[in-house]
């Protein structure tokens, strides 16, 4: 068979923002005049060592300090679609942040010209379709989430979706209720995080109060019989990120990830790689890695790569194009 690596395929769980590469980060910083506590990339690397999501989210948000301009989020995005395509995406579904740029003066309309222009590009240039999500920080208030909704509308002819993402423990989905209600109605598709470090019950109140379509994780609905038993009848797709959850200790060696015991379970997961530049691999490392770690057979990952496609915000035909 193919490498792993290059089998086609789809991701679905991609922070745009955590593709910055220490490298790219540096020759940013050095474009727009910002000064960066670290001496060298090697050294920023270095640094990418976390306990868990919020010591990660520190530097995450941090680091945005160095994308300013319209072509610094094209410079980013293209980064990203050419290290994909080279692993196999044929499509991607990229997540964003706005408040965390609008937050530092930053445009809503200069982020997304400046990702959704190399978005168009990408299809000629990588041979990757491409969808843009909008996420809201659940660790603002839901004010801020609804302002942020609103500040779109001149722009959602070139969004999807929206989602939900940061710091997840003490911030239950129903808190987005209003804002979900009103993308919905906006014809937007709906996707948030849940159970990566918060509990299954926020699995449950995506779906039923927030009407999502896709679980952003998802890990711990494992600890819930009755929820998996839901998520498998409804064929709910989890955008699992195997090595994210290593780095962010939500387990602690990829070997105990439960990817496998979830695809036995008959749960419809995909294998994604969140935020790659901090986690240590693109898509196809991470297809590579959970084959070595957990033992995957050639049809697991045949099956992983289907599901990215059944998961994805694709039309039929698009669909079986990109296969
Ligand atoms: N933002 C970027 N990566 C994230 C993750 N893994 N969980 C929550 N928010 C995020
Ligand atoms: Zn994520």
């Amino acid at each position: 068979m193919n490498l792993p690596e290059d089998l086609p395929k789809a991701e679905l769980h991609l922070h745009i923002e955590g593709t910055l590469e220490p490298e790219l980060a540096f020759a940013l910083a050095a474009r727009n005049g910002v000064d960066l506590p670290y001496a060298s990339a090697e050294e920023l690397r270095r640094a990418y060592r976390f306990d868990d999501l919020q010591s990660f989210l520190d530097l995450y948000y941090a680091l945005m300090a160095v994308l300013r301009t319209a072509d610094d989020f094209a410079e980013l995005a293209d980064a990203y679609l050419a290290r994909a395509a080279a692993q196999g995406v044929r499509h991607a579904e990229i997540f964003f942040d706005p408040q965390a740029h609008t937050d530092r003066g930053v445009p809503l309309g200069t982020v997304v010209e400046g990702l959704a222009g190399a978005l168009e590009r990408s299809e000629e240039r990588h041979g990757v379709t491409t969808q843009l999500i909008m996420c809201f920080l659940r660790d603002r208030s839901a004010e801020s989430a609804r302002e942020t909704l609103d500040a779109a509308r001149p722009y959602l002819d070139r969004i999807a979706g929206v989602g939900l993402d940061s710091a997840e423990v003490g911030h239950p989905p129903a808190k987005f209720r209003e804002v979900y209600e009103a993308a919905g109605a906006l014809g937007l598709r709906r996707v948030a995080h849940a159970g990566e470090e918060g509990p299954p019950s926020y699995v449950r109140e995506a779906l039923d109060v927030l009407g999502v379509e896709r679980i952003d994780h998802g890990l711990r609905a494992m600890e819930d019989p009755e929820l998996v038993r839901r998520l498998v009848r409804d064929r709910v797709p989890l955008t699992l990120c195997p090595l994210s959850n290593v780095r962010l200790r939500a387990v602690d060696l990829l070997e105990d990830h439960p990817l496998k015991a979830m695809m036995d379970a008959g749960l419809l997961v995909t294998v994604n790689s969140d935020d790659p530049a901090y986690f240590g691999g693109y898509v196809g490392d991470t297809f590579h890695a959970v084959r070595e770690a957990l033992a995957l057979t050639e049809d697991d990952l045949r099956r992983l790569a289907r599901n990215s496609f059944e998961a994805a915000f694709l039309d039929h035909d698009e669909d079986l194009r990109a296969r």
